[in-house]
């Protein structure tokens, strides 16, 4: 049935700078964990290759994204075009604090922020900025080990009490790390963690995640004061798992999976750790370190909405070695035989994303905010008759079938705040560093050796896009 979304909904596309900005060693800008990762995927050090290079390569795509940073007008033109009320996306820490250790920030790196602020305020697009898009300071993660060690508290506050103070009255939407579960799965990419990961002990991994969500708490806390309308969110990677079978252990499996990933929006929504997790840590011998006054700072400082990435979801089976397993977005899971997958394997399940908003909503009855969906597909660009277009139903397709489910938690009585489709513009794969797993709107004219003019092309979902805007989503069920 037909449905208008609400008149406040915020509707736009997500992207994060060491994906698309490029330039990456321009205006002082110092290296993240993502400019040395090599092409070809997430770099992990140790022995589960692909290794990090010791330097910036050449190939790493990363390092030139699709030059946003220079481009960023020509490009917020385009998404004020399809109507954009809210742009996601990340501070590159490394632009503001080089080495993530130094005392002074970079005014270059906080000029060019401003600037991209002020565009998006020309046209009227609210910025939703996360403060940490894998993208921790190399110099901290090669000197500190990253998230593993307490430091790294202090130099993530010293860096976001410098962007709130400086954008206080630019941006009022904030998200403290991208992704924050995925640290369990992808220590160096999400946590700038170089042990190996075969020798990381479980103790070391949790103590990390513990100084995280301490880091967190503490954001929200410094950011709240510097500005009380602040609206400050934890971001998940969000991915339901359905039993296999209706065998009990099958659905305890389930509960399993999906407890390691509630345990970050339980800490972020209630404060406190829950019990579940307690259990798992008693008979993992986990003791997490707590210092004086963390727990109050976690009680205190819980966040004002819970926002996700939503592409898939998995299935769950207390026996998984009996069946085919799935790839997919970090986290893998198995194979669900009543869904298509992607050009990558990911599973598509459009009723499993207003599953989650359900799940979350009964859960937390906080607001939420689905900060990234798409499809990334292999396009192919062809001459239109307003000139070099991409056919892209499969895209429109997808989006079409996860917005109506938004449409149907929104009915379901689910407080959705707005919904960002990951990749409006085409930029560099995080899981493959390609160009070719594209998710724009808008196709960008670079190949995954680094050759192309860099033009911007239209493709056919660029107009649909706008047209859904246009209509608060009524053209969704033409
Ligand atoms: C999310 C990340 O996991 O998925 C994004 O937050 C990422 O950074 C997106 O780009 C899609 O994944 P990929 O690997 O296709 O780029």
């Amino acid at each position: 049935m037909a449905y208008t979304f609400p008149d406040h909904f915020l509707w736009g596309g997500a992207t994060a700078a060491n994906q698309l900005e490029g330039a990456y060693n321009q205006d002082g800008k110092g290296l993240s964990v993502q400019d040395v990762t090599p092409k070809g995927g997430v770099a992990q050090p140790g022995s589960s290759s692909p290794l990090i290079t010791d330097e910036p390569t050449a190939d790493n795509l990363k390092l030139i994204g699709i030059d946003f940073y220079n481009r960023y007008k020509e490009d917020i033109a385009l998404f004020a075009e399809m109507g954009f009320k809210v742009f996601r996306l990340s501070i590159a820490w490394t632009r503001i604090f080089p080495n993530g250790d130094d005392q002074e920030p970079n005014e270059a790196g906080l000029a060019f922020y401003d600037k991209v602020f002020d565009e998006l305020a020309k046209y009227g697009i609210e910025p939703l900025v996360t403060l940490s898009h894998y993208e921790t300071p190399l110099n901290l993660a090669r000197k500190y080990n990253g998230w593993a060690n307490r430091d790294l508290i202090g130099f993530y506050e010293r860096y976001v009490r410098t962007v709130f103070t400086r954008y206080k009255n630019k941006v009022k939407y904030w998200l403290t790390f991208n992704e924050v579960n995925s640290v369990l799965h992808a220590p160096f990419m999400s946590g700038g963690i170089m042990t190996d990961p075969e020798k990381l002990s479980k103790q070391d991994l949790y103590q990390a995640v513990h100084h995280e969500l301490v880091a967190s708490a503490l954001a929200t806390k410094v950011g709240h004061e510097i500005n009380p309308d602040f609206k400050i969110g934890c971001m998940v990677l969000a991915m339901p798992a359905y039993p296999m079978t209706a065998n009990p252990l099958d659905q305890l499996a389930v509960r399993e999976f999906e407890n390691q990933n509630y345990l970050f929006s339980d800490l972020h929504a209630r404060g406190k750790y829950p019990n579940y997790i307690k259990r798992y840590f008693k008979e993992n011998d986990i003791e997490i370190q707590f210092a004086d006054g963390d727990k109050e700072l976690m009680l205190e400082n819980t966040v004002d909405f819970i926002s996700f990435s939503y592409y898939m979801s998995v299935a769950e089976a207390h026996n998984p070695e009996a069946y085919e397993s799935g790839r997919g977005n970090i986290m893998g899971g198995i194979a669900n035989p009543y869904l298509e997958a992607s050009e990558w394997g990911w599973q598509i399940d459009p009723i499993g994303l207003r599953l989650v908003l359900n799940d979350f909503y009964d859960r937390y009855q906080l607001p939420l905010f689905i900060v990234e969906n798409g499809l990334g597909a292999k396009d192919v660009l062809i001459q239109g008759p307003d000139g070099p277009t991409v056919e892209d139903d499969y895209r429109i397709d997808y989006l079409q079938k996860h917005l109506v489910q938004v449409g149907e938690a929104l009915q379901d009585g689910v407080e959705v705040l707005g919904y960002t489709t990951w990749g409006p513009i085409d930029l560099v794969s995080a899981s493959t560093a390609e160009l070719s797993k594209r998710y724009g709107f808008i196709y960008v004219d670079r190949n995954d050796d680094g050759s192309g003019s860099l033009e911007r092309y239209k493709k056919k979902s660029f107009n649909w896009y706008k047209k859904v805007i246009e209509t608060k989503g009524a053209s969704l069920y033409d």
